[in-house]
């Protein structure tokens, strides 16, 4: 109907910061609270959608929405490809470490006069879904940049294969990680960039989720 325009769809909604453990009880991890993804959940489920938000973040959800817990990367690309094939849309709001430590230690490090850590590359979820999509799933990314942020984001909708990209400044602390409010810029192929001005995750959402149900056949 109108009102449930998702309705019978399926839309993966990633959020959070990854941890990248480092021993038994340390982790290298960013500041991404998860209430982007977590507020683009809700209003996916509220046009009528089946939600799986798959989060590494410690923000409570409500009930009506399935969530799965993550931890690290690894675990949040083994998650989404699971979920992947009868899904009809993913969101990928969660901020992925790009890089874990080479070696998790089996028992809690012991202090030293210094350390030094060596990092591998973790695997690029936006990118692998990029790859094997389907002509009729849409793949929405963003970009949180925080210089150069049209041209990056322009490069991330080419390279991953992206349907939309939400390119969104971090450099300023009104908006981006860990507040309530964003303003971002839509970057998609077929139309020119729309910028969504400074408001509430919960309306910036609403937007987003506007444009998936135009863009959805
Ligand atoms: O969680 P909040 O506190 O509410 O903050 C919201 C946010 C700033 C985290 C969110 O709006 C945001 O910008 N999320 C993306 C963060 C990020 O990792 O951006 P990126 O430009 O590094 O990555 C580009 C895209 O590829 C993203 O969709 C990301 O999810 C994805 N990615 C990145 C690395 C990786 N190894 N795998 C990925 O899939």
């Amino acid at each position: 109907s109108e009102k449930l325009p998702l309705r019978n769809k399926k839309i993966i909604v990633t959020a959070g910061g990854t941890k990248e453990r480092i021993d038994p009880v340390r982790y290298i991890t960013n500041d991404s609270s998860g209430k982007m993804g977590h507020a683009l959940a809700v209003e996916a489920w509220k046009r009528g959608a089946e939600v799986v938000l798959i989060s590494a973040s410690h923000l409570a959800t409500p009930d009506y929405i399935t969530r799965v817990p993550v931890e690290s990367a690894e675990e949040m690309l083994r998650t989404v490809t699971d979920e992947f094939d009868d899904a009809d849309a993913v969101i990928m709001a969660a901020a992925v470490s790009d890089y874990a430590p080479a070696t998790v230690e089996k028992q809690k490090m012991k202090k030293k006069d210094s350390l030094t850590l060596s990092f591998r590359k973790n695997p690029d979820i936006l990118k692998s879904l990029g790859e094997k999509k389907k002509p009729d799933q849409l793949l929405i990314g963003f970009a949180a940049e925080t210089e150069d942020l049209i041209r990056y984001a322009e490069k991330k909708l080419n390279d991953k294969n992206a349907d939309l990209i939400i390119a969104n400044d971090v450099g300023k602390k009104d908006r981006g990680f860990n507040v309530d409010e964003n303003e971002v810029t839509m970057l998609s192929r077929k139309s020119e960039p729309v910028t969504i001005s400074l408001r509430s995750k919960s309306d910036v959402s609403v937007e987003v989720i506007d444009w998936l149900v135009t863009n959805m056949n």
